[in-house]
């Protein structure tokens, strides 16, 4: 057991100060552990949110000693704690209480961006012939948990307040994920048309023999990917 201070934000619609709690850190434990300590031990009205305790939800965002983190995966023997550990909201959005703040910008800027529309399958079942490095590509900007973690360093909203002006970094990769679908359709069509071009040489025996391997390889990159019922 190890005893660390923390300097915890408290108050409320921006207002507030530091609140100064030392409490016991055993192995393993993470900030989010230590703040819950606290609230159970200290300071029974401390404001946090949280949910999954997994790095999951992206609820429990912080700035912890002055970076963006999630209290839950933050641990704290990856922590100074010879001086207090700075726990403190994050600073973009509207403060609420304690170390909660407002998010729900967010969720309105989400519903502003226009939804993928899928081109029409290219098989009779309802199905489409997609990349398997464009589905690769595109999952990538699906693990965002929605921490907003980066919508909260990202100076544009942190420093300036352009909240109506730019939807942040977050956003940025939500609309790149349809633009790479949409790139990722037109490829396709393309690449469709070539090779039935390329079947209807085969066919007449006209294609020459690199044409044809080069048809057969391209067709063994693809998939199916099945209409979402
Ligand atoms: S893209 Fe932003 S909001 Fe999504 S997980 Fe990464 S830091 Fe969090
Ligand atoms: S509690 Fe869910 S990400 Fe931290």
């Amino acid at each position: 057991m190890t005893s660390v201070t923390f300097q915890v934000w408290r108050g409320s619609k921006g207002e507030g100060q530091f609140a100064k709690y030392t409490t016991d850190i055993s192995e393993g434990m993470v900030v989010l552990d230590a703040i819950h300590k606290i609230q159970a031990e200290q300071a029974n009205d401390l404001a946090v949110r949280w949910n999954c305790k997994a790095g999951k939800c992206g609820s429990c965002s912080a700035e912890i000693n002055g970076m963006p983190r999630l209290m839950c995966m933050t641990r704290m023997n990856e922590l100074p704690t010879e001086k207090p550990v700075v726990v403190e909201p994050m600073k973009s959005f509207p403060h609420v209480r304690d170390l909660v703040t407002d998010v729900s910008w967010n969720f309105e800027v989400k519903k502003k961006i226009k939804k993928f529309k899928p081109r029409a399958p290219d098989n009779a079942d309802g199905s489409w012939r997609v990349f398997q490095e464009d589905v690769d590509r595109v999952q990538e900007f699906r693990k965002c948990i929605e921490c907003f973690l980066c919508q909260d360093v990202c100076h544009v909203l942190r420093e300036h307040r352009l909240h109506q002006e730019f939807i942040g970094p977050r956003f940025l990769s939500t609309s790149r994920r349809s633009r790479c679908i949409r790139l990722t359709s037109r490829i396709v069509s393309k690449n469709s048309r070539r090779q039935k071009a390329s079947a209807t040489a085969t066919s007449r025996n006209a294609a020459p023999r690199s044409a044809r391997r080069a048809s057969r390889l391209r067709t063994t990159r693809l998939f199916r990917l099945r209409k979402e019922s």
